[in-house]
């Protein structure tokens, strides 16, 4: 079933589970994604950044192919359609017209004043239209040719004074993860994620989920994480899986063949994640 993200979260946090974001580039992702969680029984949030949306052919592409998988593939676990990153009130908005059951409008790189006002007014449309809303407060590391660089990671009053102004249903804190392929030792606050998790009452939301293993997100779910937003992860185990294939396989033309050859790898690192519920 179609939902947004509220009630889902909601729950999550009450019996201290995790609800997976697993970022779509396809259709063969959106499928695989949502085959697997419902062979798990698991609900899912299915996240498309707006670069992944213009890949695609737009919001109403986007819309269109993940309701139709749900309904011809008769998904029966929940499912909630997000936009991941949402850049602009704009972008939110469109998202919301299109039909997505969830928004993440980004103005962390804003002042806290600005980043208010502006989530401010996606929750008033969002709510509006039964839509869920996630914006994201500090400034996460980032990751380029020079290494890591730190961010700024949230601080609990700004954050209080967030979450009631502009009324989300979740909030995505910088804890000290990097968005993309980590390997190295990162520095999560977990002391932070428990003071946060504490003393907020909307679900708090891991961004960056990649490169942590299974150890690491387990210590964030039990330090207070509701949400984790897998990309990066799905995208080297497939892009394992299509290189092994077409070195073993010089001949293949089907594209059917090729991109569904790193499918199964896609597949078992969504059975890794959501292990860490068990
Ligand atoms: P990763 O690419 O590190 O998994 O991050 C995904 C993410 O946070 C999407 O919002």
């Amino acid at each position: 079933m179609l939902v947004n993200s509220k009630k889902m979260l909601q729950e999550a946090k009450k019996n201290k589970q995790v609800v997976f974001h697993f970022n779509i580039n396809n259709l063969e992702w959106a499928k695989a994604i949502l085959e697997e969680c419902d062979k798990l029984k698991v609900p899912v949030i299915l996240g498309v950044s707006e670069g992944a949306i213009k890949y695609m052919g737009g919001y109403n592409v986007v819309a269109s192919l993940c309701f139709s998988l749900v309904s011809d593939l008769e998904i029966k676990t929940d499912v909630c359609l997000h936009l991941d990153h949402g850049s602009s009130v704009e972008s939110c908005i469109q998202a919301i017209d299109a039909g997505f059951n969830s928004v993440m409008i980004d103005m962390s790189k804003k002042s806290l004043e600005e980043n208010i006002i502006k989530t401010k007014e996606v929750v008033a449309y969002a709510k509006n239209n039964n839509v869920s809303v996630e914006a994201e407060i500090g400034s996460m590391g980032q990751l380029d040719a020079n290494g890591l660089s730190q961010g700024t990671n949230t601080n609990l009053n700004d954050c209080l004074t967030f979450v009631k102004e502009t009324g989300i249903d979740a909030v995505a804190a910088a804890v000290g993860t990097v968005h993309g392929i980590y390997h190295g030792k990162l520095n999560i606050d977990y002391k932070l994620i428990e003071t946060l998790a504490t003393n907020l009452e909307v679900p708090l939301v891991l961004h960056g989920g990649s490169g942590l293993d299974i150890e690491i997100l387990k210590k964030c779910k039990e330090a207070g994480i509701t949400k984790i937003n897998i990309n990066s992860d799905l995208q080297e185990a497939w892009s394992i899986g299509v290189k092994k294939y077409l070195q073993e396989n010089k001949d293949v033309i089907d594209p059917r063949k090729v991109i569904g050859s790193g499918i199964q790898a896609l597949k078992d690192t969504i059975d890794m994640k959501i292990n860490i519920n068990n």
